[in-house]
């Protein structure tokens, strides 16, 4: 089977920040456990640079839209490396080849009716690209997300028939219950749709930085019909010589934040049926990382540096920190004394604590080999069907449900340490056989939770099952494997910090 999941392309107007890595990184977690479970999977993420907001950072810096896009897109792309994401590719609507098919996409939906010429009159925010409905502006006609005071605009653009998708997108939510996860965020798409659709412009008259409409080259391309096509266009030339459109299509995950609900959960359908295409099978929306209260983000100045986090703990710490904290869908505050606390309480404590001192004792009282012994059976409750519930929590995209399905695991083995005091059977003869039963479930619990773990802290894992001499990386080898093989001591794998930054 084929599993292909999109992040939201970014803006190039700014640096990357924590909130777009989050989108990514768990993008990034879907992907890896699917491949673990053996699918075709494809991951798609990249950077959005056209349109308004591009437009005006690069006047501010007196350099051309293209010359911004050029100088930040690279720091997207290698936000996506340090943050171990293995996007399959990286696209940029800049790209020839993306605008020459959105090129083609929109001409079909022009020439399939579903397009007409007409004057827009409405509040316009600039950085959003969006224009706002009454009912979304902010008090004193502002953006509610930028806090920007707005303009009132009115031109002769294209329109898009959003309208007339009514009945067809009010059919998909009914027929598809988890097209739109978590449940409250699907309740907001139906609700705004049923308050009954308008159409959408489609152009702007004025805009300088975007694709011209293919069939009145004196407008431009509104950017969210440009940005939201990367989804499709991608695939037609992600691979060299080759179209994967019909492999991928429709995709089973698109990961974004609530911000961007109205344009993926009810324009994004329409915009595809109007085109031909399948909808997407599912969108998962996210919700805020903050800072104090407030959302991260560029403009308001209270940016965390994934890199920062990431040089003194590694990506790991950074991965399993946001999901952890924040239970994923959900708004949540992230800060550095919330990172140092879990990190040495959960990530040095109990799980590396518990991988250094399993792997010294099979070193210490079995000259690191694996005895060969039987399931405890007071361990079984915890790790049966625990590779299952994994499973359908990430097919719905929990992601910390599933990281803390798997957590429980790292502490009742924790607990398993201390109620069978490994230390002490050492020291009775007669014990050997009991000692063995122990230290073989210790190997063992390490090695499951570990191929778990994989997806949230990919880099550890890799360390950790090579100690444990696992060659195997997929789902599937979950079930038992005996013991025999020779393991290796590690330094800890995700050593104290005692000195501030
Ligand atoms: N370019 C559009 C998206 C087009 S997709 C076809 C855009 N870009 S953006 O740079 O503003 O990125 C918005 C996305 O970044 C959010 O939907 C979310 O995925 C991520 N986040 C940005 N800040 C965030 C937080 N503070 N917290 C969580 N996610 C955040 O909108």
């Amino acid at each position: 089977m084929t599993y292909y999941v999109t992040t939201p392309i970014y803006y190039v107007n700014g640096d990357p920040h924590l909130g777009h890595a989050y989108s990514t990184m768990a993008a990034d977690v879907l992907a890896r456990h699917m491949r673990q479970r053996g699918e075709d999977v494809f991951f798609l993420t990249g950077t959005d640079e056209h349109g308004e907001p591009i437009e005006l950072a690069a006047e501010k810096e007196g350099i051309t839209p293209q010359e911004l896009a050029d100088r930040n897109a690279p720091k997207f792309e290698q936000m996506a490396r340090r943050i171990e994401a293995t996007n399959d590719f990286f696209i940029r609507t800049s790209d020839p080849r993306h605008e020459a098919k959105v090129a083609e996409i929109m001409q079909r939906v022009h020439d399939n009716g579903h397009v007409y010429e007409g004057t827009y009159e409405g509040w316009y925010c600039p950085r959003c690209a969006d224009f706002k409905t009454e009912r979304e502006l902010g008090p004193g006609h502002t953006c509610p997300i930028h806090e920007i005071p707005l303009e009132r605009e009115r031109e002769e653009n294209w329109f898009f028939r959003l309208s007339s998708f009514q009945q067809q997108l009010e059919r998909l939510y009914e027929e598809r219950p988890d097209f739109v996860v978590p449940d409250f965020r699907r309740n907001e798409a139906v609700s705004f749709i049923k308050r009954g659709l308008e159409d959408v412009s489609l152009s702007r008259a004025r805009l300088k930085w975007g694709m011209h409409l293919p069939w009145d080259p004196s407008q431009r391309m509104y950017v969210w019909f440009d940005a939201l096509l990367n989804y499709v266009t991608a695939l037609s030339f992600a691979r060299e010589g080759e179209d994967l459109t019909e492999r991928y299509w429709p995709a089973d995950y698109h990961v974004l934040a609530k911000d961007i609900l109205k344009f993926h959960a009810v324009i994004w359908p329409a915009l595809l049926f109007a085109a031909g295409y399948e909808p997407p099978k599912r969108m998962v929306i996210h919700g805020y990382l903050l800072m104090g209260e407030r959302k991260m983000s560029k403009s308001l100045g209270n940016v965390l540096d994934p890199d920062q986090v990431i040089d003194r703990y590694g990506a790991d710490a950074l991965r399993y920190y946001c999901f952890r904290e924040v239970s994923f869908g959900q708004d949540g505050s992230v800060s550095p004394a919330g990172f140092e606390a879990r990190y040495e309480s959960e990530l040095a404590n109990d799980y590396g604590n518990l991988a250094s001192r399993s792997l010294a004792m099979i070193d210490r009282y079995r000259d690191g080999k694996v005895p060969d012994a039987a399931i405890d059976e007071s361990l079984a409750a915890s790790f049966d069907g625990v590779g299952q519930r994994v499973r359908d929590l990430l097919d719905h995209a929990e992601l910390s449900q599933a990281l803390d399905e798997i957590w429980q695991l790292v502490r009742r083995l924790n607990q398993y340490v201390e109620e069978s005091r490994p230390w002490d059977l050492a020291k009775d003869e007669s014990q050997a056989g009991r000692l063995d039963l122990v230290l073989y479930n210790l190997a063992e619990g390490l090695r499951v939770t570990t191929l778990l773990l994989l997806p949230y802290l990919p880099e550890t894992a890799e360390r950790l099952l090579g100690a444990l001499q696992e060659p195997a990386r997929g789902l599937a080898e979950l079930g038992s494997r005996g013991g025999g093989q020779r393991v290796e001591k590690l330094p800890p794998l995700f050593p104290k910090l005692d000195q501030p930054a």
